[in-house]
């Protein structure tokens, strides 16, 4: 029996490099897609040493419309079928609203929001007809939480947002699919370590802050697959976050919003009190 292959977007770094490595180890074969395609190419010749798995390589600009389409068409192609699905694929824009233009808005939402929906309404009918889909779209704990002062300067206004319809439509498809082994899962990580933040220009505040704030790729693959695999709609990777969020469950958005401000302000005095004492 030919082996599934999933189609993993923003697998060049990072998290999306996380998933690629976690669903080889479990024999999925990868389709692969990013711009860049030496990394791609690194990635599976070394997917295929240690599991022997098949990759296909698609370099694509997700921020382009048109490329989920060309995506799926190469895929089909090269004969194959896609049996799961992981939206990765991004980067924040940074800077308050009033300082973008909305040419640079426009580029963040294809590739944050469009090009995920995309993606999901091409492969969704072939997974309901054959009776199996696994489809993770990488969302972020900003969703779910009140903002802490300074977020948006690295991530963008629109971020939480864009990254908030995820999770609602995480939750949508998991309705629709009911019964049908398609499942559907928003991973909502806090921090995590990877080229995210060298992109976004805040690497030196996040280098600062304490441990328990920092998630590794691979624990937010380790969560994510778990998750899709047991058909959660939402999950929240780490012990940290899921107190923070279950904690804004309960308290008033004032009071949450409020704690938040307050203990990511507690924890950058810290480690810049911390970086003082070292230099
Ligand atoms: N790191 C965090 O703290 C954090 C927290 C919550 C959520 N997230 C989310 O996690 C996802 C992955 O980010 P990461 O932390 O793993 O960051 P990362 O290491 O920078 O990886 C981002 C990936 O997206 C790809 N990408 C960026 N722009 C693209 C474009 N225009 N077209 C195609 N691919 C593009 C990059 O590949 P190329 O540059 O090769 O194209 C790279 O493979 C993102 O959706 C991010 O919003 C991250």
């Amino acid at each position: 029996m030919a082996r599934k292959l999933v189609l993993i977007t923003g697998a060049s770094s990072g998290i999306g490099e996380a998933m690629a490595r976690q669903l080889a180890q479990k024999g999925w074969d990868l389709a692969l897609a990013a711009r860049r395609e030496d990394r791609l190419i690194a990635l599976a010749e070394e997917m295929k040493a240690q599991n022997g798995v098949d990759s296909l390589i698609i370099p694509a600009d997700l921020s382009k419309p048109g490329e989920p389409e060309r995506i799926v068409s190469e895929i089909e192609k090269a004969g194959r079928q896609i049996d799961g699905l992981v939206n990765n694929a991004g980067a924040g824009q940074p800077g308050y609203f009033t300082e973008t233009e909305w040419d640079d808005q426009a580029r963040f939402l294809e590739l944050m929001v469009t090009s995920y929906l995309k993606l999901i309404h091409l492969v969704l009918p072939g997974m309901e007809e054959r009776r199996f889909g696994r489809i993770i779209n990488v969302s972020s704990v900003s969703a779910l939480l009140p903002i802490a002062t300074g977020h948006t300067r690295f991530s963008g206004t629109i971020y939480p947002g864009a990254k908030g319809l995820l999770i609602k439509v995480s939750q949508s498809l998991k309705a629709e699919m009911t019964g049908k082994n398609v499942h559907a899962t928003a991973v909502c990580p806090g921090y995590t370590w990877s080229e995210f933040h060298d992109v976004n220009g805040a690497r030196q505040s996040i280098s600062q802050l304490p441990d328990y704030w920092m998630l590794t790729a691979e624990d937010v693959a380790l969560s994510a697959y778990d998750a899709v695999e047991r058909n959660k709609a939402v999950c929240v990777p780490g012990a940290w976050y899921k107190f923070l969020v279950g904690l804004m469950r309960v308290l008033p958005d004032p009071a949450g919003d409020w704690l938040i401000s307050r203990q990511s302000k507690r924890a950058m005095k810290q480690a810049q009190a911390n970086k003082a004492a070292a230099e």
